[in-house]
């Protein structure tokens, strides 16, 4: 029998995706689960942007398009990534893929060799195909952990102590998937510091959340002098617009783009043509109905974190960005006799039909930061509220010392 490669055979995944199966598992089996495990915005594309699409599709936009996207995106994508960052930056400097995610790879791809030790740098917790990218393209991770009593931030001196001549890239996800913690500026100005020592290494500043900032402006490493050149941009239509499965995403830097329109055409060719008007009437058109989204956001941060925050065991931060929160669940762990977070997680699933992700799920556990989980709060109030009910029930049902203690 042929054999599968080492690469394919170790290639990491999304555990969103496992945990996803197990939930359909027990749902076809007629289960009430609620889902807090995915990380998606739960309303349409907004209705503007579905008729530029059908009006592509009427308009026989069926064809391959250049590899870095057609022009009138990638000047949209310039006007837009500059204006909000108030940076200068040209048509030229923007190429289209299917979505944020393949610019992980093609970054890894384009600044690291594979099995020459080139060293990636990247956030614990973080997005797990961070880590299974820098794998499988034969780089070595070096993972950096954040810390809750940071806000999620890394400490600058853990920054320095990673970089060796080694080091080619640095990935930095602001606001940030799990926790959804955001940079400040004086930590990117910290980084910033750092990182001017060192001028050989790259920056991949994921910024998918950028418009879903709850807590002072939104901060990106290109805005500081120096940095735009080091620095690959990275954002997209799909947390923004609700524009997931349309896949189309975008990466902006001048020295990169060229290599990365090459990896286009080695790969997807192009982005969908159809989703690439889409994408120019998303970011050019009204900007009501993602801004409406932001708010509902914006509420159920504020109602899930207040929820959370009642539930014996659980402290909950408030998170300035995205669309998750990344309780700490120590306490309750000990309460239910939990041996960790992915335990309560699988407990929590099964005896209670509340699904979310476990810190496991987004790398290895930073040591001496307890156990954390993942709600994603896209869900509806009504979600938010029984879901949260259904945790605080489950942990009183199943919290046997304290029982005996009262009685
Ligand atoms: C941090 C982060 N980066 C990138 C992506 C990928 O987004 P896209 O749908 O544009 O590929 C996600 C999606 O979950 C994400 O959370």
């Amino acid at each position: 029998m042929p054999v599968l490669s080492r690469r394919t055979s170790e290639l990491g995944t999304e555990n969103a995706f496992v945990v996803l199966a197990e939930v359909s598992n027990l749902q076809r089996q007629g289960k009430d689960i609620i889902s807090f495990c995915i990380g998606q915005p739960d309303f349409p594309t907004p209705v503007n942007i579905q008729e530029a699409a059908i009006k592509a599709i009427r308009e026989n936009k069926h064809g391959y398009t250049p590899s870095a996207g057609i022009l009138e995106l990638r000047e949209a994508v310039a006007r837009d990534i500059g204006q909000r960052r108030d940076i200068p930056v040209s048509p030229d400097d923007v190429v289209v893929g299917a979505g944020a995610k393949p610019f992980i790879a093609y970054s890894i791809l384009s600044v690291t060799d594979h099995g020459a030790g080139d060293e990636v740098i990247y956030p614990i917790p973080g997005f797990p195909i961070y880590e299974s990218q820098i794998r499988a393209l034969g780089a070595v991770p070096v993972p950096i952990p954040l810390h809750e009593a940071r806000g999620f931030n890394f400490e600058p001196r853990e920054l320095e102590t990673r970089i060796t001549p080694k080091t080619r890239l640095l990935i930095l996800n602001s606001p940030h998937n799990p926790t959804g913690g955001i940079i400040p500026r004086p930590a990117m100005e910290a980084i910033v510091d750092i990182l001017r020592q060192h001028p050989q290494v790259w920056i991949f500043a994921d910024e998918i959340y950028s418009r879903l900032v709850y807590e002072g402006d939104f901060v990106s490493i290109a805005q500081f002098p120096g940095m735009p050149e080091r620095t690959i941009i990275c954002d997209g239509a799909s947390k923004t617009w609700a524009m997931t499965g349309w896949r189309l995403g975008y990466a902006v830097n001048k020295t990169l783009a060229p290599a990365f329109a090459r990896w286009v055409t080695n790969t997807e060719s192009c982005a969908s043509h159809i989703s690439q008007w889409a994408a120019v009437e998303a970011i050019s058109g009204p900007q009501d109905a993602a801004n409406k989204m932001r708010e509902h956001f914006l509420e159920r941060r504020n109602l899930i974190v207040n929820l959370l925050n009642q539930v014996p065991g659980v402290s909950c931060q408030n998170p300035g960005g995205a669309f998750y929160v990344w309780p700490n669940v120590t306490e309750a762990c000990a309460l239910i006799g939990a041996k960790d977070s992915e335990e309560f997680r699988s407990r929590l699933l099964n005896e209670a039909g509340v699904a979310v992700l476990a810190d496991i799920h987004f790398g290895s556990r930073v040591p001496n930061e307890g156990q954390h989980i993942r709600f994603s709060y896209a869900a509806s109030r009504q979600a938010i509220e029984q879901g949260v009910a259904r945790l605080a029930e489950f942990i009183r049902a199943n919290t046997r010392v304290r029982e005996k203690v009262v009685k």
